[in-house]
C-alpha cells in the first residue's frame, strides 16, 4: 500500500488467501516495546542502532494508524498502553533498566510501579500511545485498498520461481508477473540466495482466546497489552470481536525443532487465564511461528549482494506488525530513490554471527549439516515402526524403504505422503495440536495431505503408498 500511495503500481502474489499467513495469527500488538529489546540491541548493536529500531517501529505505528484512517479499515485499531512487566527483583532491575534506556533513546518510556494487571507486579515498562489491531481484517482491508487502479492482489497464486533482471520475473502456478522490482515477503524468504535460513531460526509460539468476563478484568486492563520479563514468559491482550471480549494469553515459545506436548502447552495458557486472570472459558487456540534473526534486527534490502532487483523482508522477530511496516517503509523508499535513514540498520547483507553461537540448537534436535540448497541428509525417523497410527494420530513409518508420513483422520480414513520435507530433505514430525507435519530444521509445515502451510519449502509433500 505504501508503494501504491508513492505512485507506483504493485502486484501482490499470495500463495493462498490473504491475512491466512503469520500476520492472520498474531496477537494484535501494534508496539515499539518489544519486552527488553532495547536493552538487548543496545547491548548487542550500540545505542545508534537501538535508537534506529525504536525510531522505525515508532514510525510504523503511526504509518498503520494513519493507513487505517485514511483508507477507512474496518480493524479494531485503538489505542492502548504497552507495558513490560517484572514480577521478580531480577526482572525488577531489568525493567527499570529497559525504561530509562528507552526514554533516553527518545521513547515514550516510563518505569511505573502499578501495571493495571488482576495480580501484584514488582514494576512495569510502560509505553503510551501504543496500539492493536485485528490483523486479518487490516490485512484484508490493506488488500482491498491495493487493488484496483493498475495494481493487483492475486490470491491462491504459489510463486514456484523468481528470476532477478529487467525485468524480474516471478512464475506463479497460474501465470507469471515481470517486474520492475520484487520484494518477498514470504516469511521465510521464497527463492533464498542470501541464506536466510542459516541467518534465522523459526520459533513457535501459542495463544488462546478466553472470554474476557472475570471482574478483575478492568477497564484499565482492557485498555493496555502487557508481556512479562519473567518465564514463563506471557503476552497478554484483550480484543473486543463481534461484540464478544476475549483475553489473549500467549506464550510458551520454542524453537520449531523443539518437540514438546502442544496440548499441554495449550492447557498452560488455559490455566493461566483463569487462574492469574480471572478470565472465563477458553473459546479458540492457535498457534504460528517466526523467523527470528540471529541479531536481533531484522532483514530488509536487496536478497543477496549479488541481487539487482528482488528485496527481501525477513526476521521479523515475532514483531512484525510494526517490523514489517517499518521494512515496507524502508523498501518504499529505496524503490522510489529516496534515502533511508533506517536501511543500514536493518541491512539484509550485513554480517551476523554464526547461528549456534546465538541460537544452539537445543539438545536431542539434528540440524541440518548440509548447506544450504544441497539436499540434505534424512534425519532419523521419529516414532518409526510398522504399527499404523491410530485414529487423530500422524506417524512417520517406513513404507517401501521410505519414510511415510501417514495420518489418520479421526474417522479413521487414512492419508500417506512423503515425510522428507521438500525444502532441503530434513525429516518432518507430526503436530498433534494443529495437525500438520512439521520440519524441525527451518520450520516448513504441511497439511496432513502434504500442501504447504509455511514455507521455504514451495512444493508438496508427494502422495505415498498407503502402509
Ligand atoms: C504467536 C505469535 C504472536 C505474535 N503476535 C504479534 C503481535 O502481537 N504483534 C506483532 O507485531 N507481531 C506479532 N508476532 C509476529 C508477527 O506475527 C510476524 O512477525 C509477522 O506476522 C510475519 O509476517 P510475514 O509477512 O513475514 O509473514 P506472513 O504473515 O506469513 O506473510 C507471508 C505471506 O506469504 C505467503 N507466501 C508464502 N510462500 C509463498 C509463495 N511461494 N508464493 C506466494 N506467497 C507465498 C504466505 O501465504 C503468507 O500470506 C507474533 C508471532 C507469533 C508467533
Ligand atoms: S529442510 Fe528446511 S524446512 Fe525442512
Amino acid at each position: 500500500m505504501a508503494l501504491k500511495r508513492a505512485g507506483q503500481t504493485v502486484a501482490v502474489v499470495e500463495a493462498a488467501r490473504v491475512g491466512t499467513g503469520v500476520t492472520g495469527h498474531t496477537t494484535g500488538k501494534v508496539t515499539s516495546l518489544h519486552r527488553l529489546a532495547y536493552t538487548e540491541l543496545a547491548g548487542s548493536h550500540g545505542d545508534d542502532a537501538a535508537r534506529t529500531y525504536g525510531r522505525a517501529n515508532q514510525a510504523a505505528i503511526e504509518h498503520i494508524a494513519r493507513t487505517v484512517s485514511g483508507e477507512g479499515l474496518d480493524c479494531g485499531f485503538r489505542r492502548v498502553a504497552n507495558y513490560t512487566y517484572a514480577e521478580t527483583d531480577d526482572a525488577l532491575v531489568r525493567v527499570r533498566d529497559e525504561a530509562a534506556l528507552a526514554a533516553s533513546l527518545g521513547l515514550p518510556s516510563a518505569f511505573t510501579s502499578d501495571a493495571p494487571l488482576p495480580f501484584p507486579v514488582k514494576g512495569a515498562v510502560r509505553f503510551d500511545g501504543q496500539a492493536q489491531i485485528h490483523s486479518v481484517r487490516y490485512l484484508q482491508g490493506l488488500a482491498g485498498a491495493v487493488h484496483g487502479d493498475g495494481s493487483f492482489v492475486f490470491e491462491e497464486s504459489p510463486a514456484v520461481s523468481l528470476r532477478d533482471g529487467s525485468p524480474a520475473v516471478v512464475t506463479t502456478e497460474r501465470g507469471s508477473v515481470r517486474a520492475r522490482d520484487v520484494i518477498v515477503a514470504t516469511n521465510v524468504p521464497f527463492g533464498d540466495r542470501g541464506a536466510f535460513d542459516a541467518r534465522c531460526y523459526p520459533h513457535r509460539s501459542y495463544l488462546t482466546a478466553s472470554l474476557a468476563t472475570g471482574p478483575r478484568l478492568d477497564d484499565a486492563f482492557r485498555n493496555s497489552s502487557f508481556i512479562s520479563v519473567d518465564e514463563p514468559m506471557r503476552s497478554i491482550l484483550t480484543v473486543d470481536v463481534d461484540g464478544t471480549s476475549y483475553v489473549l494469553p500467549g506464550g510458551e515459545g520454542h524453537r520449531a525443532s523443539d518437540v514438546g506436548d502442544a496440548a499441554e502447552r495449550y492447557g498452560r495458557l488455559a490455566a493461566f487465564a483463569r487462574d492469574r486472570l480471572g478470565a472465563g472459558e477458553t473459546a479458540f487456540r492457535w498457534s504460528t511461528q517466526d523467523a527470528m534473526p540471529v541479531d536481533g534486527l531484522p532483514y530488509v534490502g536487496l536478497m543477496s549482494p549479488e541481487a539487482r532487483h528482488v528485496h527481501v523482508i525477513t526476521g521479523l522477530r515475532k514483531w512484525g506488525l510494526t517490523n514489517g511496516t517499518a521494512a515496507a517503509l524502508i523498501l518504499t523508499d529505496t524503490l522510489c530513490g529516496r534515502h533511508s535513514a533506517w536501511a543500514a540498520v536493518f541491512d539484509s547483507n550485513r554480517a551476523v554471527p554464526a547461528m549456534d553461537a546465538v541460537a544452539p540448537a537445543p539438545t536431542g534436535t539434528a540440524p541440518p549439516s548440509h548447506a544450504p540448497g544441497q539436499p540434505g541428509p534424512s534425519q532419523p525417523v521419529p516414532g518409526a515402526g510398522p504399527a499404523r497410527p491410530a485414529p487423530g494420530e500422524g506417524k512417520v513409518i517406513e513404507v517401501d524403504g521410505e519414510p511415510t508420513a501417514v495420518y489418520a483422520r479421526p474417522g479413521g480414513q487414512m492419508e500417506a505422503v512423503s515425510a522428507i520435507c521438500t525444502h532441503l530433505g530434513c525429516t518432518v514430525g507430526f503436530n498433534a495440536a494443529d495437525v500438520s507435519w512439521d520440519c524441525p530444521c527451518h520450520g516448513s509445515r504441511f497439511a496432513t495431505d502434504g500442501t504447504v502451510i509455511q514455507g521455504p519449502a514451495t512444493k508438496n509433500l508427494p502422495p505415498r503408498p498407503l502402509p
